[in-house]
């Protein structure tokens, strides 16, 4: 099986968007204080890149999550493997996802987020997978709304790879 890329979200575009979703959330939240909180491993970037560019005093936050191993089919379990490592009582948090597809990750986050009483909960996704939802759910600020096809790059992995990439791509497995 030969696995190629085809490119669907260049650098370009990813920054681009990325500035207009910070001044969205900078305009949203004023002069108060953020907590971002990083779905692990996919998110990563995503934060980074992100978190750079908003304006408010920002803390950092990790949830270790799993629902894939090594398959391009969800598993449909969503195990959190690390939670938070401080209290958000209290707190403005952004969780910040890679990618909402069956919408399973996220309502099990939000559940997970809401018993902890922040101040305020927004979700906050680069790519929104619509067509695949089996959980009605939806983030407050989205990147791009993708068709149904496995995404790689920028954080979003294949069997642990291609999480280096500076886009988003559609990932193709062909025999060869
Ligand atoms: P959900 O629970 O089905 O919404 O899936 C959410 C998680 O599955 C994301 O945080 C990703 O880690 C992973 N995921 C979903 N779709 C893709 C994809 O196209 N490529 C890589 N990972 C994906």
């Amino acid at each position: 099986m030969s696995e190629k890329i085809e490119v669907l979200i260049t650098e370009e575009q990813l920054d681009k968007r990325i500035c207009e979703i910070a001044e969205e959330i900078t305009r949203d939240f004023g002069s108060k204080d953020i907590t971002l909180v990083c779905v692990l491993k996919g998110g990563v970037m995503f934060m980074v890149d992100i978190a750079k560019k908003l304006k408010q005093k920002v803390e950092f936050e990790f949830i270790d999550v799993s629902s894939y191993g090594n398959n391009t089919v969800s598993s449909g379990t969503v195990t959190i493997n690390n939670g938070l490592e401080t209290s958000i009582e209290g707190k403005n948090v952004i969780l910040l996802e890679d990618i909402v597809d069956t919408g399973r990750t996220l309502s099990h986050l939000i559940k997970y987020l809401k018993e902890k009483n922040p101040a305020s909960l927004k979700l906050c996704t680069l790519l929104d997978k619509p067509s695949r939802r089996v959980v009605d759910i939806n983030a407050d600020y989205i990147g791009f709304t993708i068709p149904d096809a496995f995404i790689v790059g920028y954080g979003l992995d294949y069997a642990q790879k291609y999480r280096n990439l500076p886009y988003i791509g559609i990932l193709h497995l062909e025999n060869q």
